[in-house]
Parts: C-alpha cells; sequence; structure tokens
C-alpha cells in the first residue's frame, strides 16, 4: 500500500470545527493537503484553525484556510468553491456538516409532533448540504480529470429513528446519492462513497450506544478510512457505502442457532 500523501491536493471539509470533520482536515494538512474548512460555528472554526496553523495539533506541512457559513445557503456553498478556484481547484471533498435535528434542535418528541423548522433542519443540513456541496465542487473535479466525494453516513441510515426521523432518512439519501455521483463522474474519473459510522466517540453519550465489539469507536478510527478512502489507495472504491459501526448492525440480523440451520 502507498503512504498516503495528499501534497498539493486541494480539500474541503465540512463540519471542520468538530469531531470526524476537525481531524480529517488536520489529516489532510498534516499530509500537505490545502484544506479549506467549512463550519457554521465561526468562533470554534476560527479557534481551531489558530490551533492548527500554531501546531497545536501537530506540525502541517500544507495549508488550512476557514470558511465559516451555513452549509443550507448555496451562495456560501459558491464562495467556498471560489476559495477552492483561487488555490488550484477542489480535489477532495468530505462533507461530515451534520447531526440529528432532535439532539441539535433540542426537540425531543416524535415525528408526528416535529415542527416543520425541525424536519427542514434534519434534512438540509444532512442531505442538502452535501448535495449542494457536491453541485458546487463537482464541476472542478471534472475539469481536473479526477477528484474524491466521500459523505458521512450513519447506521441510523439503515436504522431509523422514531423522534430524530430525518436524520436517518437524509442518510439513507446519502447512500443513494453517492451512486448518481459515482455514475456521473465515472467517465472524469470522480469518485464517490459514503463512509458510514456506527457510534464514535465525538460526544462522550455515544459510549451507551450498543456494539458487537462492546465499544463506541475511537474518532481516528473513523478518520483513517476516511483517509483511506479519500487517497489513491482506494482508487477502484466508488458508488459504495462503507459501513464502520463496530459490528452495530449485525446486532438487529436475529440469531440462527445450528440446530435451525440443520433442519
Ligand atoms: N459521532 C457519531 O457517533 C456519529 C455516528 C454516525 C454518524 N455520524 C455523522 O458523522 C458526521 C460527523 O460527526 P461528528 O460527531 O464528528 O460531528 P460533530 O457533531 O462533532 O460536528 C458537526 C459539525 O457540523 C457543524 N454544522 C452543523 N450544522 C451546520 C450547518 N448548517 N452548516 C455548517 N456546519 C454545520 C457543527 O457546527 C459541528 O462543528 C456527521 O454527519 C454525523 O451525522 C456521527
Amino acid at each position: 500500500m502507498k503512504e498516503i500523501d495528499f501534497t498539493g491536493k486541494v480539500a474541503v471539509v465540512t463540519g471542520a470545527a468538530s469531531g470526524m470533520g476537525l481531524m480529517t482536515s488536520h489529516e489532510f494538512a498534516r499530509r500537505g493537503a490545502k484544506v479549506i474548512m467549512c463550519d457554521l460555528d465561526e468562533a470554534r472554526l476560527r479557534q481551531e484553525v489558530e490551533e492548527l496553523k500554531s501546531g497545536g495539533l501537530g506540525e502541517l506541512s500544507g495549508q488550512v484556510v476557514p470558511c465559516a457559513g451555513d452549509v443550507r445557503k448555496f451562495a456560501y456553498v459558491e464562495e467556498a468553491a471560489k476559495i477552492a478556484t483561487s488555490l488550484g481547484g477542489c480535489d477532495i471533498l468530505v462533507t461530515c456538516a451534520g447531526g440529528n435535528e432532535a439532539r441539535c434542535c433540542k426537540s425531543n418528541v416524535p415525528f408526528y409532533e416535529q415542527p416543520i423548522d425541525v424536519i427542514d433542519w434534519g434534512l438540509d443540513v444532512n442531505l442538502k448540504g452535501a448535495v449542494y456541496f457536491a453541485r458546487a465542487l463537482m464541476p472542478q473535479m471534472v475539469a481536473k480529470k479526477g477528484g474524491v466525494i466521500c459523505c458521512l453516513g450513519s447506521v441510523t441510515g439503515f436504522e431509523g429513528d422514531g423522534v430524530g426521523t430525518m436524520y436517518g432518512t437524509a442518510k439513507s439519501g446519502l447512500f443513494n446519492f453517492v451512486k448518481g455521483l459515482a455514475l456521473a463522474g465515472g467517465p472524469h474519473n470522480v469518485r464517490a462513497l459514503c463512509v458510514t459510522p456506527g457510534p464514535v466517540l465525538t460526544r462522550a453519550a455515544m459510549s451507551g450506544m450498543p456494539t458487537a465489539l462492546g465499544r463506541a469507536g475511537e474518532t481516528h478510527e473513523l478518520v483513517d478510512v476516511i483517509l483511506f478512502m479519500c487517497s489513491d489507495n482506494a482508487s477502484f472504491v466508488t458508488g459504495t457505502n462503507h459501513v464502520i459501526d463496530g459490528g452495530r448492525l449485525c446486532m438487529y440480523q436475529p440469531y440462527v442457532t445450528p440446530k435451525e440451520t440443520a433442519k
């Protein structure tokens, strides 16, 4: 396997002020990429970018550029795309901005009581945000005759959620979205895929979610996969969904005993 190196690449990461988006941005820049870090939380984004620049999380050989705004606004997404153009054109897009609307909008009621603005938030941030970024940046990848779009899914996209119902709906939408992108991008060597986490310790609360391994994932256990998928080592991977969940989804299979199999 080739050493993972992103020297000369331009990467755009959404949800870059926190969790997997932040660590992915850092790892891209550590491996030589120019990274446009996009997030709604401007104060936190600036603070994290300053920390990265000062070597607080480890030396960078690349560069990081903050771009604060809301993934639901296409005008903002176009701004991020303009920065990518000025740096030489986007090679890699990772969409991490997202979250369960019930948690993020503090609306812990069943779907049939959810206010419409909460429903809109769930769909727009988790699905439309990724769609907008891909739409704005894919032309740059096509022009460069290569690129990769990596969308963060969730096991909720398989499981469903009666409270944050749009979260699972949007995430399963991404599973199909990357297939369309793979078909449109294939002739231009543009790949698209989902990396779909089970519980990850970007928040302590995730430690309580059951998995076959009996623990939640560490942030780097997901980021390592994202880096691989965005590298040339994954050059034949496109249109697919890669579940990294410590075996959480296996736990929903009915257990068939050897005796029953023999019948
Ligand atoms: N952490 C987990 O256990 C887990 C599990 C499954 C899937 N995921 C998915 O992985 C991705 C990353 O998860 P994480 O836990 O690292 O995220 P996180 O919650 O740590 O960070 C999400 C970031 O998205 C930003 N954001 C929210 N709304 C935005 C908007 N409208 N515009 C721009 N930025 C916005 C937030 O400010 C935040 O910095 C998310 O899409 C999440 O749904 C996470």
